[in-house]
């Protein structure tokens, strides 16, 4: 593992009991970073947090539906509270939704994947605002997607949704870039994570591969990785960019 050099930093990861998010928490823990895991559910989060313990960090659990903006912001003053401020935020929770054309898409399935997957970064931003705004500086990673920047048949929902993180990460940015806080977009390609591995079959999976120039799907690691560097001081002069970690799946 590479060190960032996040001592002393304290780092809050939304969706950090599965997946990108616990391989952020991790790789920002062996850096230094003290963490708060933020997830829907104790028995993950424990799991989680136990991980952790081989790293001399402070590390918290912290139950929380992000797509709950009074939720969100009870989280983060535990957060502030517990960990004693805020310097970095990732925020990563996110769900797939069903795969469906958007002709047949329904309500309830759009605003739920809207829900959670924009609102609730737009939340978990807003409130990390309001606690890096104290010590004027600060770094924010929002989870967008290669589907943040073009389209995927069967996923609108998702897709506008990541987007959407893609601009409100960018406008963010450059509103708040004097008062210190730095905001970043991610786009993973296909991950190997619960939410692909679980949901897809091994022809699905094969297929997906193949649209990347490295015919392969991603590691969580290889997209913590893009993450903890973007968290860390060496990315001073980042801000108000989009940053794709997708094998090449972009370029065709
Ligand atoms: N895996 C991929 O191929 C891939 C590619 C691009 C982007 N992403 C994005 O990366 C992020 C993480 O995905 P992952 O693949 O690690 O998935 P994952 O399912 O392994 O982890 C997501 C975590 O988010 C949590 N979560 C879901 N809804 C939540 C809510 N309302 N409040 C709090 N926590 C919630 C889940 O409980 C889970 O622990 C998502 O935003 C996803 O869209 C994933």
């Amino acid at each position: 593992m590479i060190n960032y050099q996040l001592n002393n930093k304290k780092a809050m990861v939304t969706g950090g009991a599965s997946g990108i998010g616990l391989a952020c928490a991790e790789l920002m823990a062996f850096s230094g970073a003290d963490i708060a895991l933020w997830d829907l559910h104790d028995e993950a989060l424990e799991k989680a947090k136990q991980s952790l313990s081989k790293y001399a960090v402070k590390c918290i659990t912290i139950k929380v539906d992000v797509g709950n903006p009074e939720a969100v912001k009870a989280a983060m003053d535990e957060t502030v509270k517990q960990l004693g401020g805020l310097d970095i935020a990732v925020n990563n929770a996110g769900i797939g939704g069903p795969s469906c054309k958007s002709g047949d898409y329904t309500t309830a399935d759009w605003l739920n994947v809207i829900n959670v997957n924009l609102n609730g970064v737009f939340y978990c931003q807003r409130e990390a605002i309001a606690a890096m705004r104290k010590n004027a500086s600060g770094s924010i990673v929002n989870m967008a997607s290669i589907l943040g920047q073009v389209a995927f048949e069967g996923s609108p929902a998702y897709v506008s949704a990541k987007h959407g993180v893609v601009g409100m990460s960018k406008t963010a940015a450059i509103e708040h870039a004097e008062e210190g806080i730095r905001i970043n977009s991610v786009g993973p390609g296909f991950i190997h994570t619960p939410l692909v591995d679980d949901h897809l079959s091994a022809d699905v999976l094969a297929i997906l591969a193949e649209k990347h120039a490295m015919k392969r799907l991603g590691k969580p690691e290889e997209v913590a990785h893009l993450v903890a560097w973007l968290a860390s001081d060496a990315a001073s002069f980042v801000t108000a960019s989009y940053y794709p970690v997708d094998g090449g799946y972009l370029a065709y």
